[in-house]
């Protein structure tokens, strides 16, 4: 119990317990894709641990479907809202007017006094638009990424751009992000470096799955047959028909010089993704490609893998901390780190150097073991701890002010 003078009048003072005046505060946690909910889903549970202080309800956008719920069974979350938006190849005048247009009634009517948001996806965006009309205060969790590229990635860096205009509330995820939201003029006493919520998600997570893997993955060890694995994942929007084209041509010389080596390629459900990749490499013998692993799964493949090939954000940051050497498929990335740090390669999406820059990591084990150390750039799993305690001493400070 905390005990605070308080000024009656009269110069009188009395003692007040504070949790008494503490009015509970409303907090709306939205989000639309796999990342944001597998970054979100810690955020979601801490907030959980303190009912009395806060009201907090999940909302989902459904920008993803099938690779949403994934993630929502495995952290076992219910979300309050599911405004199910998701629609075959959306683009994205639809889906960010139909996001503003239907989070309208949950915020009229739950009336959240913070809405919180992830990172730079299109429901991130326009979420936190319609967070600021709503009159709520705007929280954006994994702040302060830039390239600075407004055409990479596309449009990532523009929505990560227009939320921090609308963010009251900025936890960035290391000391870079902070410096750039610094650049931009932010207060500095609105920003908290708080590491990466996706290690909170893969610590809490990573312990079970290497003691409990699931009978998929126990089967597609088994297939594997103790060959070293190749893990595969893209669908940048930047990388779309040429890139793409380039990256299976790569995937394909890899696979047919190195009969040895399985590759592992989970295809992410965009058809204009799901088209070239299926068309260029469908029929190859030490290629697999399935469907979107649930995370528990991927997790493990991860672990299981000795290179990963990858144009994601997320796979990024969880690779570093598996020791697990990367090969990024873009030309810029809004997280240097794992860059400065050694365990990650950007190859762009050019064929022959996707192709060297494996050989020489198939081929040279001291190059090898240097990018394999672990490295923890991006969080100690404490993240949520800290966006929570930030929250409760807003709360303090509202009261005594
Ligand atoms: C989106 C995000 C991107 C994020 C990525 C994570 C935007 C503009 N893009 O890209 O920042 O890195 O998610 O994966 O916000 N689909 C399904 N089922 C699913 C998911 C997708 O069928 O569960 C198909 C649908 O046809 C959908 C299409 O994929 O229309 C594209 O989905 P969308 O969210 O617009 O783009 P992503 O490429 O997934
Ligand atoms: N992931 C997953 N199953 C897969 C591939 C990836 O659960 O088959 C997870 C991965 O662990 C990471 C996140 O999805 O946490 C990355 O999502 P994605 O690459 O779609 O988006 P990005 O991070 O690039 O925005």
């Amino acid at each position: 119990m905390v005990f605070y003078l308080y000024e009656l009048g009269n110069n009188h003072f009395q003692h007040f317990d504070k949790e008494e005046f503490m009015e509970m505060k409303k907090i709306l946690i939205v989000f639309g894709t796999r990342p944001e909910a597998i970054k979100m889903a810690p955020l979601v549970k801490e907030f959980e641990k303190y009912p009395k202080d806060f009201d907090t309800r999940v909302c989902v956008t459904a920008q993803h479907r099938e690779m949403l719920d994934q993630v929502l069974t495995f952290f076992d979350i219910k979300p309050q809202y599911d405004l199910d938006l998701m629609t075959p190849g959306q683009d994205l005048y639809g889906l960010t007017a139909a996001i503003i247009t239907e989070l309208k009634p949950v915020l009229e009517s739950f009336k959240p006094d913070y809405v919180f948001v992830h990172g730079d996806t299109t429901t991130t965006m326009a979420s936190s638009i319609a967070g600021f009309y709503s009159g709520a205060k705007v929280c954006h969790i994994e702040a302060g990424l830039r390239t600075h590229n407004k055409y990479a990635p596309f449009p990532e860096e523009i929505n990560r751009q227009i939320t921090g205009r609308v963010t009251d509330f900025h936890f960035a995820p290391t000391q870079v992000s902070r410096e750039n939201l610094l650049k931009e003029n932010i207060d500095p006493k609105d920003i908290l470096v708080t590491g990466n919520t996706v290690i909170d998600a893969l610590l809490q997570s990573v312990e079970k799955i290497k003691r409990e893997p699931s009978v998929l993955v126990k089967q597609l060890d088994k297939k594997l047959n103790n060959a070293p694995l190749l893990l595969v994942t893209g669908h940048r929007r930047e990388n779309h028909g040429e890139g793409f084209i380039r990256i299976c041509e790569a995937l394909k010389t890899i696979a047919l010089e190195r009969p040895e080596l399985q590759i592992i390629y989970p295809v992410h459900l965009n058809p204009k993704v799901l088209e070239p990749v299926n068309r260029i490499l469908g029929e190859i013998d030490n290629i697999q490609l399935i469907e979107p692993l649930a995370y528990h799964d991927f997790i493990w493949m991860m672990d299981r893998a000795k290179i990963i090939i990858t144009d994601s954000g997320g796979v990024q940051e969880e690779a570093p901390s598996l020791g697990k050497p990367v090969l990024v498929m873009r030309e810029t990335t809004e997280r240097p780190e794992a860059v400065d740090a050694g365990t990650v390669i950007l190859v762009g999406t050019d064929t022959q150097k996707i192709i060297d820059e494996t050989f020489a990591l198939l081929d040279n084990e001291t190059h090898f073991k240097e990018m394999s150390s672990h490295h923890n750039p991006y969080g100690d799993g404490k993240a949520c701890g800290r966006i929570l305690a930030f929250m409760k001493e807003l709360e303090l400070e509202e009261i005594s002010n």
